[in-house]
Formats: C-alpha cells, structure tokens, sequence
C-alpha cells in the first residue's frame, strides 16, 4: 500500500479526515505500507527553498505526531528517491498527450488561469512513477486523485502491452485506488462552508490549539435565526464540523435538538463550544507529540532517511527491470 501527500504547507482537517486517517489506521493491515512526502510534486508550485524545506518537515511531523509509526510504515521523502524521475521518462515515453490533457486537477488549475509549467502537465506521469516504483497493489487516496490512480493504471498496462513481451509476469503492477467510502469526510467543508483547502483560506490546522483554535472556530459560518427557531440540522454548517467528531448518539442528541428548536436548542456558541471541546480531545495527545518531535529534527531525519533508503532499493529493481523490458540494457 502506498501513498503521497504534498508538502504545500500546514495540514488541515480536509488533509486529516480525508487522507491522513485512513494512512494511520491501514498500517494495522496486513502487508506493507509506504507513505512519502511529495517533495518533487511540490516543485509544481513551490518558488521558495526555505518554504519547501519547513513544509516538508511539517508533514513528517504530522504524521508522526498522529501515529504513523515507523516501525510498522515506511515514510520517507520522494526525492530520496529519485529513480521515480527515471522511472516517469519511461513512462512519458508511452502515455499519450491526450491522457494527461483529459486530467481534471490540470484542467481545474488551467481554468483557475494558471500557468501551466511543463512539470504540472506531466504531474500524474510522476504520480504514476510514484506508485509502480514499488510494486504497490493499493493506493489509499482521497476522491479527487482517484483518476490520477487510474491514470496509473493505463500507463501500467500501456507499458507492459508494449515491453512486457507476453513474460508471465509483466515488468510493471497495476495498482488499485481505495477511496473512502463515507461521504462526509470525501468533503470536509471549510469556514464558508465550501470545500475546505488551504487555497481557499478556510481551513482550520489539525493542531491548533487555544486562542487560535476558538478564533478559527468562531469564523465557521452561521446566520441570524435565533436558536429556538427550528430548523434543520443539514442546514448548520457547525453540525457537519461536529460530525467529524462526535459519537453517532451524541450527534442524534444535538440534531434533534436543532430540529426542534424552543427553549431546550442550543445556539451557535453552545455548537462551537462542543465542537472545540471535542477537536480537543481528539488532537490534544497529537499536538504534545508534535511538540516533542519539533524539539527533536535529527530523530525526525533519522526516519526519512532511513525509509528513503528502504524504498529505493525497492524503486531500483523495479526501474532496472523495466530497463530490461524496453532494450534500454
Ligand atoms: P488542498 O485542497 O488543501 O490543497 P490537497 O489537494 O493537498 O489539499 O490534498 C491532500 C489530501 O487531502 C488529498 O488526498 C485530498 O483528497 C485530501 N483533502 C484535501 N482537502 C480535503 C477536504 N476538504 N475533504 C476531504 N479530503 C480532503
Ligand atoms: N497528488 C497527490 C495529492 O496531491 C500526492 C501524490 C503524489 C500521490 N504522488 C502520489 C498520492 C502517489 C498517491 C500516490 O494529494
């Protein structure tokens, strides 16, 4: 099992229900398990080498202060591997123009009105480098890099129509996605209630904590009407933040609270007070390990580097067995 995230800065609760969790949790399944920082993805958008350093380190921390463990998992930076850039020549050489034109993350930023580099066109040929590196058969992603997998997929299967040669084992793995299922965490809302992302400025970091955290709580968006007016729960922006964390019957307790309306509904500050109490709870441990390995870069160090070393043995015999299929040895 592998999978990527990029270092473009401090995580949010989109990045943790969406991505971040599912990695942690599928580290107790049986098999291995990759998870490396796309640093060389970063370069798509990132000018600033002091900025890409820090967010770099930011997702190592993350992840380490939310469980991902070392021991069980391999994490490790993209670009201690850099047989993934041969690997993406290989397989530029066989993915046609019109697959990579077709790409809906490319044809969004295109209509955002930006300039496309080279390297933000060929992103999912790189992306797809990432996952046949190491033979991975699972790829845990969020809904909207699902059609990079696919696109993965088609690039497998081109290049070992092409170079395969009929051997019984073809040179390349074709990977699957897993997307998970539930709706509500393929699309963490933001403070405006639109998908949250850190372009769009209404993300809360997964470890803020006091002052910050009530501040970027009191900016999640709520209207005038009165808290005995009844109304429907779907409707409250701070009821989809709630069920991102609270117990199944907890949560029916509040809804049919707000549905009836009256003297026994809570308002929005009573909302946002649970809402705070619970991110508490649920990230509290995590913010003091993040603080004890912030305190700690060397040991952080120490686990990319030993993971990039792991992973590169594995990226080499895959890349090598690839030369031989294409006649480059
Ligand atoms: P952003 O939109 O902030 O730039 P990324 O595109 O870097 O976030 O996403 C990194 C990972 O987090 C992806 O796997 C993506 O699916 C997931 N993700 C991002 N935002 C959300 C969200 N609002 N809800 C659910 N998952 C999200
Ligand atoms: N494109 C992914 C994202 O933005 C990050 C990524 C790069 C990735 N290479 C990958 C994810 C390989 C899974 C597998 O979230």
């Amino acid at each position: 099992m592998l999978s990527g995230i990029q270092p473009s800065g401090r995580l949010h609760l989109g990045n943790y229900f969406g991505a971040i969790r599912q990695h942690v949790a599928l580290q107790a399944e049986p098999g291995e398990h990759l998870y490396f920082i796309a640093d060389y993805h970063a370069l798509t958008s990132t000018r600033d080498p002091a900025e890409l350093r820090e967010n770099v380190r930011e997702v190592a921390l993350t992840y380490l202060a939310l469980g991902l463990d070392p021991a069980r998992a391999t994490l490790f930076r993209q670009s201690d591997v850099p047989e993934v850039c041969e690997l993406a020549w290989l397989l530029a050489c066989v993915a046609p123009m019109g697959l990579l034109e077709r790409a809906h993350a490319y044809k969004d930023k295109l209509a955002k009105g930006q300039k496309p580099s080279v390297g933000l066109f060929t992103y999912p040929v790189l992306m797809a480098a990432d996952i046949l590196a190491y033979d991975s058969t699972v790829v845990p992603v969020g809904k909207d890099q699902e059609q990079h997998v696919e696109m993965t997929q088609d690039m497998a299967q081109s290049f070992n129509h092409l170079f395969g040669g009929g051997a019984a084992r073809p040179p390349l793995v074709v990977p699957r996605p897993r997307v998970p299922g539930e709706e509500r965490v393929a699309k963490v809302p933001g403070v405006d209630g639109e998908k949250m992302s850190k372009s769009y400025g209404n993300s809360i970091w997964i470890f803020e904590e006091g002052k910050a955290l009530k501040n970027a709580v009191n900016r999640i968006q709520t209207d005038s009407r009165p808290p005995e007016e009844p109304k429907d729960p779907e409707g409250v922006l701070l009821v989809r933040f709630l069920e991102l964390f609270l117990p199944a019957e907890e949560l029916a307790q509040w809804c049919a609270r707000i549905r009836e309306g009256g003297a026994g509904a809570p308002g929005y500050g009573h909302l946002k007070a649970r809402l705070i109490e619970a991110i508490d709870a649920a990230f509290g441990p995590a913010r003091a390990r993040r603080k004890e390995l912030r305190a700690d870069p060397a040991a952080v160090e120490r686990v990319l580097v030993a993971g990039g070393r792991r992973a590169r043995e594995r990226a080499r015999a895959t890349v090598d067995r690839c030369y031989q299929a294409c006649g480059l040895r």
